[in-house]
């Protein structure tokens, strides 16, 4: 099929821009185009904004421009999207405080010019205040361009399954799958408000033109259904599809499952690489229910593979590239590396154990000399209730072993203190985040303990653009830097585990890694031999077995024994502090995730292992 089927496939136009920061940078120079023209023109701007996480760059560049370009936002009105209801706005979870801190406060928009619903009215007065919001964009004579993000359930604005296309702003019940996206910000579900104020779908499609950005994996799914599906009153972004001037803005991640990217050859000419040749037979071969070197000619002609198939002179051929591409990533501990030094970086502790607890394991009976370098201390992860518990512990201990009571005293009577007065979400006083840190740490020893590590054998970065006691942090620095480097001068690794993730939740992984590639550049100048880097992937995902570099083997006792190590990691057990949709414990995800690459390979007709990690070589 020629890319014009693709297209075809593709309802709203899509562009796909890597990375995310050159995506946040697109938009925001097309935003200031228009601010710009419309000055110049000495005609009004009217945006429509978004929050969330997807648009921070964005505004982010816009700050800048405004600081180093000199881009003015005289004359610009703005309408936000949506805000909690009920919501003061200076709350710490409200919309109207994400604006100023994002950009209202940090450019020179004129505040009588920005525009938010209403969270703080009571509830007698919220349906005048909705339709005197509509009332005051038809003022403004209306929006020119709205920029989205797109939610898990498809809704734009707070628009969740089931708003019809007429919809105004109203208000409206939000999605428990969006309460939970939200938890983590307002730490907990219970705490997230169970309403909302939102412009409408009519009121979002009747801007003049509509920018909807969408970040990351977790996005993928909903992308593909409100790009390639119909119309549907279940995906309220399905309804951009009748408008004449969006476009999808997505990042590599979150345009993975459009067809044009995951399957190609359904939709286009493809230039045969190895890796997307591994990737086609792998799709055939569970598509058609069938072990690799099983896959007949007609199998490839039948599914849009004839192309494949004569590049090389047989089926048979392709079946065997792709079954010994596969089998020689298998590398159980014969071929680990043996005697080397290895540093294993965990973005919080227990990364390491969850992600990476079998090739630690394999790697420690190697004889290599390993240190597991936690990098932030995982602080804000950890439960109040957990933190009585353990100064319990201390209370009664000071007691029978007649402890220094009048330290131990202080220190227990102005945490219970502090605790009981604590509003959910309240950044810890500094002993109480010194205490999580500390159970966090002791919780971590433990863990590697399990493996057969020494405690002398990790190390706690505490890095500090963590150390802002909330889910935000702060942008890595060259403090940051300077410890990884510290830690990789000091030990000369042979061997790096560094967690690659691509979409976890708050982001800190990815810092960690950014981190690490600094420290990498600054250690090891140009020409100089770079410790072997594998990337994991951590607690939300595995790496699919065709981008693997290595597969590593492991026995029903070492998964075991990696599930033991979890286990250790107690203050994230039961129930995570940040979850995520998964209500799985990690040890249930790990324990499926390892199972199912290894039951992946045995349907693909590879050795049946009992499970298996998985890691790509940077
Ligand atoms: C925010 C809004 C929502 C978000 C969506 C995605 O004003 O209206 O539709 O755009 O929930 O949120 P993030 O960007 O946090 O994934």
């Amino acid at each position: 099929m020629p890319m014009d089927d693709a297209r075809r496939l593709e309802r709203l136009h899509v562009e796909i821009i890597e990375p995310p920061d050159a995506l946040a940078r697109a938009i925001a120079h097309r935003i200031a185009d228009l601010v710009r023209r419309r000055a110049t023109e000495g005609r009004p701007c009217v945006l429509g904004l978004a929050t969330g996480s997807t648009p921070v760059g964005v505004y982010a560049e816009l700050v800048r421009m405004h600081r180093e370009e000199g881009l003015t936002f005289r004359g610009v009105q703005t309408f936000n999207l949506d805000e909690y209801w009920p919501m003061q706005p200076d709350s710490f979870h409200a919309y109207h405080r994400f604006m100023r801190e994002h950009l209202f406060d940090l450019v020179d928009l004129d505040p009588a010019q920005t525009h938010l619903p209403p969270g703080a009215l009571p509830r007698e007065q919220l349906a005048a205040a909705c339709e005197a919001y509509e009332q005051a964009i038809r003022e403004a004579g209306g929006i020119d361009l709205q920029l989205l993000g797109i939610g898990k359930t498809g809704h734009i604005g707070f628009n969740e399954p089931g708003s019809s296309a007429e919809s105004r702003t109203r208000v409206v019940m939000l999605d428990t799958v969006t309460r939970r996206d939200a938890a983590a910000d307002f730490f907990g579900e219970q705490n997230v408000p169970r309403e909302a104020i939102t412009m409408g779908v009519a009121t979002i499609l009747a801007a003049r033109e509509i920018l909807l950005l969408a970040t990351g994996e977790h996005k993928s799914a909903i992308v593909r259904r409100a790009v390639e599906g119909e119309v549907d009153h279940e995906v309220a972004a399905t309804f951009l599809q009748r408008h004449p001037t969006v476009t999808v803005y997505c990042d590599g991640a979150a345009s993975s499952e459009l067809t044009r990217v995951a399957t190609p050859w359904l939709v286009d000419e493809v230039q045969w690489t190895e890796p997307l040749e591994l990737r086609a037979v792998v799709w055939l071969s569970l598509r058609v229910g069938r072990a690799i070197l099983k896959l007949t000619e007609r199998d490839y002609t039948e599914n849009h593979l004839g192309s494949l198939l004569a590049r090389h002179s047989d089926a048979g051929v392709v079946n065997g590239l792709a079954f010994n591409a596969l089998g020689g990533r298998i590398r159980g501990r014969s071929k680990l590396p043996r005697e080397h030094k290895v540093i294993c970086f965990s973005p919080h502790p227990d990364d390491d154990v969850i992600s990476a607890g079998g090739i630690l394991r394999k790697l420690h009976l190697n004889g290599n000399r390993i240190v597991v370098a936690y990098m932030t201390s995982g602080n804000i992860a950890v439960f109040d209730h957990d933190v009585r518990r353990y100064i319990d512990i201390l209370e009664r201990l000071a007691v029978d072993e007649h402890l220094a009571r009048r330290r131990v005293d202080a220190l227990t009577v102005s945490i219970r203190k502090f605790l009981g007065a604590k509003h959910p979400g309240e950044v810890d006083s500094p002993e109480v985040q010194d205490l999580k840190r500390i159970i966090r740490e002791a919780e971590a020893v433990s863990g590697v303990e399990t493996l057969g590590l020494r405690p002398e054998d990790t190390r706690f970065l505490d890095l500090p653009f963590y150390r802002t006691g909330r889910v935000k942090k702060d942008p890595v620095g060259p403090a940051d830097v300077a410890i990884v480097r510290e830690l990789l001068e000091a030990e000369r690794p042979d061997m790096l585990l560094v967690a690659g993730d691509l979409s976890d939740p708050h982001g800190t992984h990815r810092l960690c890694k950014d981190a690490i590639d600094l420290a990498l550049a600054e250690a090891y100048p140009a020409g100089a031999t770079r410790p072997e880097v594998w990337l994991y992937r951590g607690a939300w995902q595995e790496w699919p077995v065709t981008e693997a570099t290595w597969l590593v083997p492991l026995a029903q006792e070492e998964l075991r024994l990696k599930i033991q190590a979890i286990f250790k990691h107690q203050s994230q057990k039961d129930s995570a502090p940040f979850p995520g949709q998964d209500e799985r414990e990690f040890w249930q995800r790990v324990e499926a995730r390892n199972k199912e690459t290894a039951a992946l390979l045995d349907r693909l007709g590879l050795a049946e292992y009992f499970a298996m990690e998985a890691y790509v070589v940077a």
